[in-house]
């Protein structure tokens, strides 16, 4: 289901008041039962459930009868906590369109100070839904996991982002709320999409930006050419959450690999054959 910006500007203060309440229930409970709901909003049983058929309908919430009668947060009540914080402190403005879906993430346009991307983490979504449809119940590992790790994850890409830019071309970090990063868009083409006129160059300038990012303390570990974003005869690496410290105990395994993948991309689609050994020396020199 796409995000709605529209149902989330629709929302009225009470219904925000109950997704708040939601959220920070969802630490300590699977699913949040009706009276202590009401507690957390000083709501009445009948306004508490006014609220949450809103909700319900708009499908940021969820309802269950079983193992005892309660309420969870989805992705889409957790998409709208996100998008009402950014865009409380004017920092989104407009949702644009949906620009793609990745193994663990939605990506949209935004407009903010200029062009901008948001980039929805959904980490263990997956699992979590396949774990349901299979059982029938949740996942015993934590409340609701995926709302932590997604978050983790946002963290994890931002942090990678600040500590990159503007020394290595990454998206500009703008803000991280929640499992939401909005950064600057980027213009250009995913290098597997296009064809570049100097495929050697556009080599030479990737390994340049592994060699200052492992510089600065980053490797980014999920390197490939459906993460580097091409323009004319600049390079972007974007999609950053898995990237590790260069003193991480996997370092020297996630760089090789990092190396292995983009090399193996330039040897198959333009026969460049450059060794791995010379570029490991030459990011790690
Ligand atoms: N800053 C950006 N500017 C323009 N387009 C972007 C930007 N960030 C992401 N995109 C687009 O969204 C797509 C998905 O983004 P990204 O690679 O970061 O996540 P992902 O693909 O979900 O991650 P994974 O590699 O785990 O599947 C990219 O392929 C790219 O087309
Ligand atoms: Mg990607």
């Amino acid at each position: 289901m796409p995000i709605s910006a529209e149902a989330v500007r629709n929302l009225q203060e009470n219904d925000l008041r109950v997704l708040h309440a939601l959220e920070r229930l969802m630490k300590r409970y699977q699913w949040v039962p009706l009276e202590i709901l009401g507690r957390a909003t000083g709501f009445g049983e009948k306004e508490t459930l006014f609220r949450l058929s809103r909700l319900l309908a708009l499908g940021m919430a969820k309802y269950e009868k079983v193992p005892y009668d309660g309420y969870t947060l989805v992705f889409a009540g957790y998409d709208a906590l996100a998008l009402d914080a950014l865009a409380a402190k004017d920092t989104v403005k407009a949702l644009g369109p949906f620009i793609g879906e990745g193994k663990e993430s939605v990506v949209y346009e935004g407009l903010g100070v200029g062009r901008l991307v948001l980039k929805f983490h959904r980490v263990g979504q997956r699992s979590f839904q396949s774990a349901r449809v299979k059982r029938g119940y949740m996942p015993e590992e934590g409340h609701v996991p995926w709302i932590f790790a997604s978050a983790l994850s946002a963290g994890r890409e931002f942090l990678a982002l600040q500590k990159l830019h503007p020394k290595v071309p990454v998206p500009v970090p703008v803000e991280r709320n929640r499992h939401v990063v909005v950064m600057s868009f980027v213009h250009g083409m995913i290098l597997s999409k296009c064809t570049p006129e100097d495929p050697p160059a556009v080599l030479a300038t990737i390994l340049r930006h592994v060699k200052e990012a492992y510089r600065l303390g980053v490797i980014h570990g999920d390197l490939s050419e459906f993460n580097v974003m091409v323009e004319g005869d600049r390079c972007v690496l974007i999609d950053w959450p898995q990237w590790v410290e260069t003193d991480h105990p996997n370092a020297g395994e996630t760089l090789e690999r990092d190396l292995r993948v983009v090399l193996g991309y330039f040897e198959r689609k333009f026969g460049i054959g450059y060794p791995l050994d010379r570029a490991l020396a030459e990011v790690t020199g």
